[in-house]
């Protein structure tokens, strides 16, 4: 028998420079029109030149651990959902331990592009499972920017940067711990093409003095992604419901991943849920990958809408492809 896992603190951070469609009008062609019919989003906060993921990790995890009531010291667990590091080697989660001023944690980073956050909640409450007096920082960060090629209209316009973070333990604190229920968790790699950011890997290394080509940047066949991700994330919340003995009617919020409004709303179509109550902050920081779920939820707490008693869908999707779904009880 497992104990149950609660999210104790939230908390989020995305760097203050805010790019508008209209700015990204003079760097491609493309307008604010094409762009909000498209995918909703109108604005996006990219980082600094050289700002790493570490550092927005940092500003989010501080945030949450306030949230949550803990020093960093107490943490015995770094988790850090990313697929825009710092560094290849080493991991981003020991450098944002370090900073925080940890200790000694189990520090590692998990690559599962936007189901980064899902796959890492789902790993902490095995740690929870091993350790019962664990207190695990669960951290989503991303500088897409980084991996941005500002030339393709196609692509530079749907990514964002953030951090969102979480504060788990088996013990309910705080003024709003949610319980995190069953999640399911998936991947398919015949789809792998699909979304990629290749230069520099092993399968496509680079050799000194090599000038990077275009495939160092997030290449994305959008058309194909769009059908799998709302195929597969309707498909799986309608299993993990009918898993936990649940109907739509009986979630309070859906939380998807924030990529773009079109798929949102065509997954709250699919899934028969009532508008009001799909959360969507798309059109202020576009897709932050990894980071978007704890981005979203903790700006639900912080506009009020979502509270005590409410009961969370959360689903997402990405490079992979992965995708993902979970039931989260505030
Ligand atoms: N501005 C103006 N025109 C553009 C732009 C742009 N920024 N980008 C593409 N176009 C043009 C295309 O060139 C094309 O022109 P053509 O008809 O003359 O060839 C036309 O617009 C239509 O292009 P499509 O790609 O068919 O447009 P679509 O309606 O599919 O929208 C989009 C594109 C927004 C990318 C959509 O497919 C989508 O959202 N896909 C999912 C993407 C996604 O969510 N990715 C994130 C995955 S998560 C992760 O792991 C990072």
């Amino acid at each position: 028998m497992s104990a149950t896992s609660y999210i104790n603190g939230l908390g989020r951070y995305v760097p203050p420079r805010a790019v508008s469609n209209a700015d990204l009008e003079k760097l491609v062609d493309t307008s604010d029109e094409w762009i909000t019919a498209r995918t909703g989003i109108k604005v996006r906060h990219i980082a600094e030149k050289g700002q790493p993921s570490s550092d927005l990790a940092y500003e989010a995890s501080k945030r949450a651990l306030e949230h949550a009531g803990i020093e960093p010291g107490e943490l015995t667990h770094v988790l850090v959902a990313t697929c825009t590091p710092d560094s290849y080697c080493p991991n981003t989660a020991s450098m944002l331990a370090h900073r925080l001023g940890v200790g000694t944690p189990m520090a590692m980073d998990i690559n599962a592009a936007c189901t980064g956050f899902l796959y890492s909640l789902e790993i902490a409450r095995s740690l929870l499972c091993t350790y019962p007096d664990a207190k695990v920082l669960v951290t989503a960060s991303e500088v897409l920017s980084s991996r941005t090629n500002w030339a393709d209209r196609s692509t530079c316009v749907l990514f964002g940067d953030g951090a969102g973070a979480a504060v788990m333990t088996n013990k309910p604190t705080g003024e709003l711990p949610f319980s995190v229920g069953p999640m399911q968790l998936r991947s398919d790699g015949q789809y792998a093409d699909l979304l990629t950011i290749k230069g520099g890997g092993s399968a496509t290394p680079y050799t000194l003095g090599e000038t990077v080509r275009e495939d160092f940047f997030i290449t994305m066949e959008g058309r194909e992604v769009f059908k799998q991700a709302v195929r597969n994330m309707a498909a799986l919340c309608k299993e993990l419901l009918e898993k936990a003995g649940m109907d739509i009617n009986d979630v309070d919020l859906l939380v998807p991943h924030q990529a773009n409004l079109r798929i949102i709303e065509a997954l709250g179509n699919r899934l028969k849920i009532d508008r009001n109550k799909v959360f969507s902050n798309v059109q202020k920081y576009g897709n932050t990958s990894a980071a978007s779920i704890p981005i979203a939820l903790t700006e639900g707490i912080e506009q009020g809408i979502l509270a005590k008693g409410d009961s969370v869908l959360v689903t997402s999707f990405g490079a992979g492809l992965t995708w993902g779904a979970g039931l989260l009880q505030a």
